[in-house]
């Protein structure tokens, strides 16, 4: 065979190969597909949570932990013996350190685990008791990662307030300090990808939080919701959230001591445990944990605005 036709060969011999290639990769997606497929097939068959007793309506008010333990595996504990009363109508704050359990409280309040001891109650209402569909009507939970799908920024909004005029989008979202920057945008008929990753995290965290502000829920936990918000920008959300505590029942959880010196009362959690318990002038009185992580925070926001000065 000459040079030329063996090198014909060769050139073919490559294209030949390429819808093999192709089949094998559609096979390799076709099993994850039905990977995945198999996984929701088993979610849709697990039986529903059922509801000890009659199942009761939300009724708003007081947020009561009283003696809860919690495991996620049976043998690590979580939280134990953790009492708390976060009333209507002030700011209550849960602080402590990272993996001390926060997060874990924001979700036994949520109904999205169940407690291994103890009880926690709204109202006077057991949250095992009442139905999720009402739950999830009256109760918000705002993470540091809270979801926004692809669509407007209106579309996204209107989520929390389907009714909500455009004034009262905008409202939303000068209280969450957006409002400038949307405007030099498309205004509310910006477009936002899924999970809105054409937005910084921080303007991500805000516009959550001027959902959130939309909502007319009766409980709201703010779990770390300002972590990505520059310093500036925080303070005003932070006053918000103030305002909101004067009508509903608000637990703030936050790493940054400054954000709930106003609080009405600050739950200070630390290994699973409640600590401490207080206002922060009776926590700082007290020494203990609450006033070495005010002292070392402190330092550190003092040790940052001098770098900025710098
Ligand atoms: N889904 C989970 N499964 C198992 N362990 C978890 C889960 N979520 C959190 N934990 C563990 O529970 C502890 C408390 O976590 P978390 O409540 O997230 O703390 P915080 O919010 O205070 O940082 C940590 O040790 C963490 O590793
Ligand atoms: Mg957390």
């Amino acid at each position: 065979m000459s040079l030329s036709g063996c090198l014909f060969i060769v050139l073919i011999a490559a294209d030949f190969f390429i819808p093999m290639r192709q089949l094998g990769s559609f096979f390799h997606i076709a099993m994850n597909g039905m990977a995945a497929s198999d996984k929701i097939f088993r979610l849709l068959e697990l039986p529903k949570a059922k509801i000890e007793g009659t199942p009761e309506r939300f009724c708003a008010g007081d947020l009561c932990l009283e003696h809860v333990s919690f495991s996620y595996d049976k043998e690590r504990i979580v939280l134990q013996d953790v009492s708390l009363q976060g009333k209507k109508n002030q700011l209550t704050a849960l602080v402590g350190e990272s993996g001390c359990g926060k997060s874990t409280i924001a979700s036994l309040v949520m109904g999205q685990h169940r407690v291994s001891d103890g009880r926690i109650t709204i109202g006077g209402v057991p949250v095992s008791q009442i139905p999720e569909k009402e739950r999830m009507s009256h109760m918000m939970y705002i993470g540091h990662d809270s979801y926004l799908f692809k669509g407007t920024v209106r579309d996204n909004l209107l989520m929390g307030k389907p009714d909500a005029s455009d004034e009262e989008l905008w409202e939303a979202l000068r209280k969450v300090r957006l409002d400038a920057f949307l405007q030099g945008e498309k205004g509310l008929s910006s477009e936002l990808t899924e999970k809105a990753s054409n937005l910084s995290g921080g303007q991500r965290q805000r516009l959550a939080l001027a959902r959130a502000l939309l909502c007319d829920s009766d409980v709201y936990i703010f779990d770390e919701a300002t972590s990505n918000v520059d310093a500036e920008s925080e303070d005003a959300i932070i006053a918000q959230i103030y305002e909101l505590s004067e009508t509903k029942t608000v637990l703030m959880i936050s790493h940054r001591l400054a954000n709930v010196t106003k609080a009405g009362r600050i739950y200070v959690l630390g290994q699973g445990r409640i600590v401490q318990s207080g206002t922060h002038e009776s926590l700082l009185a007290e020494g203990s944990v609450y006033q070495k992580l005010w002292n070392a925070q402190q330092e550190l926001e003092q040790y940052g605005k001098g770098g900025a000065q710098a």
